[in-house]
């Protein structure tokens, strides 16, 4: 920022500051504060603005300073043990060798205060005229303490010496170091104070008092710089799925399907039997499917044998059915859904919906996975279904490619694939520009007639579904579904994401 800019922006508190450290460079934040009147806090504000400004530089050091300990004010009340030893020699109160005066005979000794004659302890002439002084250490001890801060540069050359006793003799001061911020002028803080800066009253906030007394008028606002820096302040902001879901409801909605909704915990009955799935199927084990406490409630008495029936022999469709006893105590059990199809048979079979429909649902579900870079245990599926009489299979294939076309996803392949409800069933692959290759986009196929007699319906369904984080991945270009949803999310990436469009 060039001086004139600068000048422009600059409150009357930091033209103080820059006075004050016009008439003497180099002031800590204190110093300022003491001089301008302010409070110490608003100075550390202002200096760190006056920084951003150019005018003020700050030197940070590290200066070291001493507090008398709890031993320390002792000895400044009693004085030295050695002190306290002659003083009770002299007195003819302690005259021998004792293990309670032990430490204080060292001391005395080492400083030339006493003899040691057969265990009888001896004054020597500079121990008489020590008795009743103070001693160096003491004095040190008073002078830091007399202090309110006191920095190891305020003591003289021979007061500093006795600083190692004072820490070795009993940790009689307590040594801090403390980071102390400096300002000076800058060059350009120096001609701003050559030209002479005018200081007026500058007032931050306009009040209801100023508006109402006219006095607005004659007063001078603080100017904001607006180009100062700040913290980042991450706001809300939409999770990238919900980008990604939106684009896919606009994609049902024009092709004229409508939404449907339903519970995320299940009963294995419509996550399961309800569409033909056999009891003992791998997908119910445990080890896929995440089963919660307790029972839950099975649909109407006449849907629950209808579902029976063809379970163990097919009922009036031509199968064989599964041809072992199908047990309500499997299909009671509660479960979090593993796929939505739950709610397309929920469909069926509470809304009792007859031909023609077509609806969807993107929500979520839950698989008893291992965590890697492209699973996730809990994550949403997408899913759409059409009953009509006369729809085939040869429908579906055309609705799948316009569906992923709408999507951006132009080229399709097709693989034949299994799904105990439905036949045909088959696995859709979609060309990928940017991985250029093909992916799984999706697994689709027609209802069977065993899934669907128990509702009566005699219309043809076609279906398909697909995980939604996978088209997430690809539209975001991310390649660990991790940092997409749940606990490892990339906070990083949520926060700075770019909004996907959709291509067409
Ligand atoms: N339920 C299948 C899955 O979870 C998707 C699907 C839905 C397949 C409808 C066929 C028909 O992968």
């Amino acid at each position: 920022m060039t001086l004139e800019n600068a000048l422009e922006v600059l409150e009357n508190r930091e033209k103080q500051i820059l006075l004050a450290l016009g008439k003497k460079d180099g002031l800590q934040v204190e110093d300022i504060a003491k001089e301008t009147k302010e409070k110490a806090d608003s100075v550390r504000h202002d200096v760190a603005r006056l920084k951003e400004l150019g005018l003020v530089k700050i030197e940070e050091e590290t200066k070291t300073i001493y507090e008398v300990s709890k031993e320390g004010e002792k000895v400044i009340k009693e004085g030295m043990l050695e002190s306290m030893l002659i003083d009770k020699v002299g007195k003819g109160q302690v005259k021998t060798l004792s293990q309670e005066w032990n430490v204080a005979i060292g001391h005395a000794k080492r400083r030339d205060w006493i003899t040691l004659d057969n265990g009888i302890i001896k004054l020597t002439p500079k121990g008489k005229s020590a008795i009743g002084k103070e001693t160096e250490e003491e004095k040190v001890l008073k002078i830091i303490k007399a202090k309110k801060i006191c920095y190891e540069n305020d003591l003289k050359k021979t007061e500093k010496e006795i600083i190692p006793t004072l820490k070795k003799r009993g940790n009689l001061i307590i040594e801090k170091k403390e980071n102390i911020h400096t300002a000076y002028l800058t060059a350009n803080g120096k001609n701003a104070v050559k030209k002479g800066l005018k200081t007026e009253n500058t007032i931050n906030l306009l009040t209801p008092e100023l508006i109402r007394g006219g006095d607005w008028k004659k007063t001078k606002f603080r100017s904001y710089n607006v180009e100062a820096p700040v913290p980042p302040l991450w706001g809300g902001r939409k999770h990238p799925l919900r980008h990604i879901i939106k684009m896919i409801e606009e994609v049902f909605v024009e092709m004229g399907f409508s939404e449907m909704k339903g519970p995320w915990v299940e009963t294995a009955f419509w996550c399961m039997d309800s569409m033909w799935i056999p009891q003992d199927h791998p997908a119910r084990e445990v080890q896929d499917t995440f089963y919660l406490p307790g029972k839950g409630k099975l649909p109407d008495k006449k849907l629950v044998a209808a579902v029976k029936e063809v379970q163990e022999n097919g009922g009036n469709t031509g199968s064989t059915g599964y041809q072992t006893p199908w047990k309500p105590e499997i299909a009671e059990k509660l479960l979090l859904r593993t796929h939505t199809t739950a709610t397309t048979f929920r469909q069926f079979g509470i809304e009792k919906i007859k031909p023609p429909a077509k609806m969807f649902c993107i929500d979520r579900i839950f698989r008893n996975e291992t965590t890697d870079k492209t699973h996730l245990p809990e994550f949403h599926q997408v899913e759409g279904f059409v009953m009509d009489d006369s729809i085939n299979f040869r429908h579906l294939l055309g609705l799948l490619k316009e569906f992923y076309a709408k999507l951006g996803v132009k080229r399709l392949r097709f693989k034949p694939y299994y799904n105990p409800y439905t036949e045909p069933s088959i696995e859709i692959f979609g060309w990928s520009d940017q991985l250029n290759r093909w992916i799984e986009v999706g697994n689709s196929g027609q209802f069977r007639p065993e899934s669907l007699a128990p509702y009566g319906i005699n219309a043809n369904v076609v279906a398909w579904g697909l995980g939604l984080e996978r088209i997430a991945m690809q539209v975001y270009e991310l390649t660990d579904i991790r940092e997409l949803l749940g606990h490892t999310s990339n906070f990083e990436w949520l926060r700075t994401y770019k909004i996907p469009r959709r291509q067409i």
